[in-house]
C-alpha cells in the first residue's frame, strides 16, 4: 500500500507490538509492522516518518537478544523506544542499562521532570503509566537527557531532542497508562510533524484503484463463508470491479440456522453479486457417515471443500485471479522470527494457492479486525454480518460431538438459534467473543409432562477473549442462562438438558471438536 505518511513499528519480540500500530492507527497515521530482522537498507527505502522500537522479552546484555544497526539513529528518523526499546537505544548510543533487584510491573505513578518535553505536552507532572521491566536505564546517553522518573527509574524517559530520538521505559500504547495516546499523539504530531490524514475512506478509495489497475478486465474469483473478512473483501472487490468478480459461497448444510440464505440474500439480493451457491450439504453429509474422530471430520469436511471449490471454479472457463480475505494479524511476522500464528484452517477453508491463478490478491492484507468492521460498516455492509463471531470452517460438524447427521443438524442449529437470540435480547453480544451451542453425545433420562424422556443434552458455551489464544468463560448472567435453557428444552424436539461449560482456554479450547 502506496502512503507517504507512514510510520514504521520494529518489532523486537514485544507482546504488545500489535497494539502499537493499533494505537498510531487512530491517531490517523498509517502504521506498519516488520522484524528487527529487517535490513537496514529497505528501511531507508521506505522513507518512514518516524519508526518505534518495541518493547522484547530479553535484556540488551544478552547475547541471543535482538539488536539493530546502529545507523538507524543516524537516519535522521524520528525515532521512539518503548521498554525495551528504549533500553536499546540508550545502550546502542552509549548509556548504561542496569538489571534491578525488583521487578517494576503493572501500573506505577511516575512524573515529568521535563516540563518542556515535547512528548509530555499536555501530560500532568505526575500521572499512572503501565511498567513491565527488570533492567532500566541507569545512565543516559551523550547528549540526552532524563525526562521522566518513577520510584524503580531514574530514567522512565529520555530524549535528545535535536535528533529527534525519544525513549520510554513504560507502555504508552496499553490504557493502564493514563496519558499513553497522548503520549504517543504528541509524538507523532509534535515530533515528527505528521498530519493525520489516513482515513478508511481514502484506505478505500485507495484500495479500489489499485485492484483497478491490477486487474484491469480480467476475471476475479472469491471464496465466500459469510465471515466479516471474506465478505469485506469480496464487497470491497466487486466495488473495484464489479461482474468481473464472481463469488463462489460453499453451503456444506453445516451452517448455522438459516445463515446460508442470509448470505445469499445480502450479496445477491442487496450488492448484486455474482454468486454461485453451491448447496452440496448431502454429499457432505454422506462422506461423514459413521465418522467420529474430531480430526478425521475436520479433514473431510476441509478437503470436501476445497474439492467443491474447485470443481465449480472450473466450470467457469478461465479466471486470473483468486481473492482472499487474509488480514494483517494473520501475516505479521513476530520479532522474534517464528512464523506468526497463521490460521490456515481460518481462512475459508485454507485454499491452497495453486490451483491455477495468476495471482492473488488480498486487499484487507494491512488492516486489523476492528479496521476491518469498519470498512465493511462504511461499504454498507448489513451490522449482523459486520459484527459476526467467528465461525470455524467445518461449521456445525465440529459442533456436534460424535457422527453428524442431518437430525442432529436441525437439533443444534435450533438450540444454538435460541441460545443466540437470548445473548441478544439481553444486549451482550458485543461483551462476549464468542457463544454458542454444542451437541453433545450423550443422552440421559428427564421426565416431560408426565412421561420419561431419554433425550440430548446441549452444552453452551460462551468465552471472553481478546485474540482467541486464550480464553475465559464468559460469566452470562443466570438469567440469560435459564431463559435460553427453558426455551431449549420446550422448543427443540430432542433435548431435555442443558449444561453450561464453564471451564477456560486452557485447559480446554473454545470448539469442542
Ligand atoms: P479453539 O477451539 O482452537 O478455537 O480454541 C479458537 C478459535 O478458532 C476458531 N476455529 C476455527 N476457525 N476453522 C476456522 O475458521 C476451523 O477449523 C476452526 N477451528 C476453531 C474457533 O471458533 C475459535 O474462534
Amino acid at each position: 500500500m502506496v502512503n507517504n505518511e507512514t510510520v514504521l513499528v520494529l518489532d523486537f519480540g514485544g507482546q504488545y507490538c500489535q497494539l502499537i500500530a493499533r494505537r498510531v492507527r487512530e491517531c490517523s497515521v498509517y502504521c506498519e509492522i516488520k522484524s528487527y530482522k529487517t535490513p537496514i537498507a529497505e528501511l531507508e527505502k521506505k522513507h518512514y516518518k518516524a519508526i518505534i522500537l518495541t518493547g522484547g522479552p530479553n535484556s540488551v546484555y544478552d547475547e541471543k537478544s535482538p539488536h539493530y544497526d546502529k545507523a538507524l539513529f543516524s537516519l535522521g528518523v524520528p525515532i521512539l523506544g518503548i521498554c525495551y526499546g528504549a533500553q536499546l537505544m540508550a545502550y546502542m548510543l552509549g548509556g548504561k542499562v542496569s538489571s534491578s533487584e525488583v521487578r517494576e510491573y503493572g501500573k506505577t505513578p511516575f512524573h515529568v521532570t521535563d516540563a518542556k518535553s515535547l512528548i509530555f505536552a499536555d501530560v500532568p507532572e505526575s500521572s499512572v503509566c503501565w511498567m513491565s521491566h527488570t533492567d532500566y536505564i541507569s545512565a543516559v546517553p551523550e547528549g540526552f537527557q532524563s525526562a521522566a522518573v518513577s520510584d524503580a527509574c531514574p530514567v522512565a524517559a529520555m530524549e535528545c531532542q535535536e535528533r529527534k530520538l525519544y525513549a520510554v521505559q513504560f507502555h504508552p500504547e496499553v490504557q493502564h497508562t493514563e496519558y499513553g495516546q497522548q503520549i504517543l499523539k504528541n509524538f507523532l504530531f509534535k515530533v515528527c510533524g505528521c498530519k493525520g490524514d489516513w482515513v478508511m475512506s481514502s484506505f478505500i478509495e485507495q484500495t479500489i484503484a489499485e485492484i483497478r489497475q491490477k486487474v484491469g478486465n480480467k476475471k476475479v474469483l472469491c471464496g465466500l463463508s459469510g465471515g466479516v473478512d471474506s465478505s469485506v473483501a469480496a464487497v470491497l472487490m466487486h466495488k473495484a470491479i464489479g461482474k468481473n468478480l464472481t463469488c463462489i459461497f460453499v453451503d456444506h448444510g453445516m451452517l448455522r440456522k438459516e445463515e446460508g440464505d442470509q448470505v445469499e440474500t445480502v450479496f445477491r439480493k442487496q450488492f448484486d453479486m455474482n454468486l454461485i451457491r453451491v448447496n452440496a450439504g448431502e454429499q457432505f453429509l454422506q462422506k461423514l457417515q459413521g465418522v467420529t474422530d474430531p480430526e478425521q471430520k475436520r479433514k473431510i469436511i476441509g478437503e470436501g471443500f476445497i474439492r467443491t471449490f474447485e470443481a465449480e471454479s472450473r466450470k467457469l472457463g478461465k479466471v486470473e485471479f483468486l481473492c482472499q480475505g487474509t488480514i494483517y494479524p494473520d501475516v505479521v511476522e513476530s520479532g522474534t522470527g517464528n512464523a506468526a500464528v497463521i490460521k490456515s484452517h481460518h481462512n475459508v477453508g485454507g485454499l491452497p494457492k495453486d490451483i491455477g491463478f495468476e495471482g492473488i490478491i488480498e486487499p484487507l492484507r494491512d488492516l486489523f479486525k476492528d479496521e476491518v468492521r469498519e470498512v465493511g460498516t462504511q461499504l454498507g455492509i448489513p451490522e449482523d454480518l459486520v459484527w459476526r463471531q467467528p465461525f470455524p470452517g467445518p461449521g456445525l460438524g465440529i459442533r456436534i460431538l460424535g457422527e453428524v447427521t442431518a437430525e442432529k443438524v436441525a437439533v443444534l442449529q435450533e438450540a444454538d438459534a435460541i441460545f443466540r437470540e437470548e445473548v441478544a435480547n439481553a444486549g451482550l453480544r458485543k461483551k462476549i467473543s464468542q457463544y454458542f451451542a454444542v451437541l453433545t453425545n450423550m443422552r440421559s433420562v428427564g421426565v416431560m409432562g408426565d412421561g420419561r424422556t431419554y433425550d440430548y443434552t446441549v452444552a453452551l458455551r460462551g468465552v471472553t477473549t481478546s485474540d482467541f489464544m486464550t480464553a475465559d468463560w464468559a460469566r452470562i448472567p443466570y438469567d440469560v442462562l435459564e431463559k435460553s435453557s427453558e426455551r431449549i428444552i420446550n422448543e427443540v424436539h430432542g433435548v431435555n438438558r442443558v449444561v453450561y461449560d464453564i471451564t477456560s482456554k486452557p485447559p480446554a479450547t473454545i470448539e469442542w471438536e
